[in-house]
């Protein structure tokens, strides 16, 4: 049976950011997660309506949002659509096995491993330990049902953009850990991150 526990500790302020708090929410019920194979994470920095890039750009720029973005993935394979891809400043992104969706020859699309179909993705990280979805928005909508982990930054505005994140179905997944309000004195925003794992199925606890 799961039961609810909050840990919370704090961080001191750094040079230009503030992240007050570090929440550990329903430990227990976190270490009852059964994991499934292939073990799929998805990392996303969203808006509070959702919104996650406009004309195939993201819409902020935080530091250390970027960082946490690196140490996460680093070492596991990242799974985008070809339009994410394509906006990358460096690509691949280094240290990571960088799998493309498109519908094109994957002579177009120097650099990375490409797969046609979110099956052939599935096939492709079937024997890694972990790996992370990173976007697009409509990458993020077909992967979001095989996802064990959600890793959200989420920035509290909201955003004029043209592509947004799915609704999340709260019953699926639990918030296992949240760090936050942090303030981006460059950015002028603040933002907070939330680890959600999904839950497991009432008929396999
Ligand atoms: N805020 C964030 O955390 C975040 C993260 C990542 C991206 N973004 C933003 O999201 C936007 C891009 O998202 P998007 O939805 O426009 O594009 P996307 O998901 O990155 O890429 C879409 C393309 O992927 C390919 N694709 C998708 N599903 C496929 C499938 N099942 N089989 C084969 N190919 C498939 C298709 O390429 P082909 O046309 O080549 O077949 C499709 O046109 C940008 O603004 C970017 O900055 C934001």
């Amino acid at each position: 049976m799961a039961s609810s526990t909050v840990l919370c500790s704090y961080s001191p302020r750094t040079s230009n950011t503030t992240s007050p708090f570090i929440c550990i929410i329903n430990t227990v019920q976190h270490m009852n997660l059964q994991p499934t194979r292939p073990h799929l994470g998805l990392i996303v920095a969203m808006a509070e309506n959702r919104a996650i890039g406009k004309d195939n750009d993201l819409l902020w720029h935080l530091s250390s949002d970027l960082k946490r973005f690196k140490s996460i993935t680093m070492g596991h394979p990242i799974i985008m659509g070809r339009n994410t891809y394509f906006s990358l400043p460096r690509k691949p992104l280094p240290g990571r096995r960088n799998i493309v969706l498109t519908h094109a020859p994957a002579s177009l699309v120097e650099g990375a491993e490409v797969a046609a179909s979110v099956a052939e993705v599935l096939h492709l990280v079937a024997d890694e330990e972990m790996a992370y979805v990173i976007g697009g928005a409509s990458v993020y909508e077909q992967l979001l049902p095989f996802v064990d982990i959600l890793e959200i930054t989420q920035v509290h505005a909201t955003f004029d953009a043209d592509v947004f994140f799915p609704i999340i179905d709260h019953s699926e997944f639990s918030l296992v850990q949240e760090a936050g309000p942090i303030t981006d004195e460059q950015a002028a925003l603040s933002y907070s991150y939330q680890t959600y794992h999904r839950r497991p199925h009432p008929q396999h606890p």
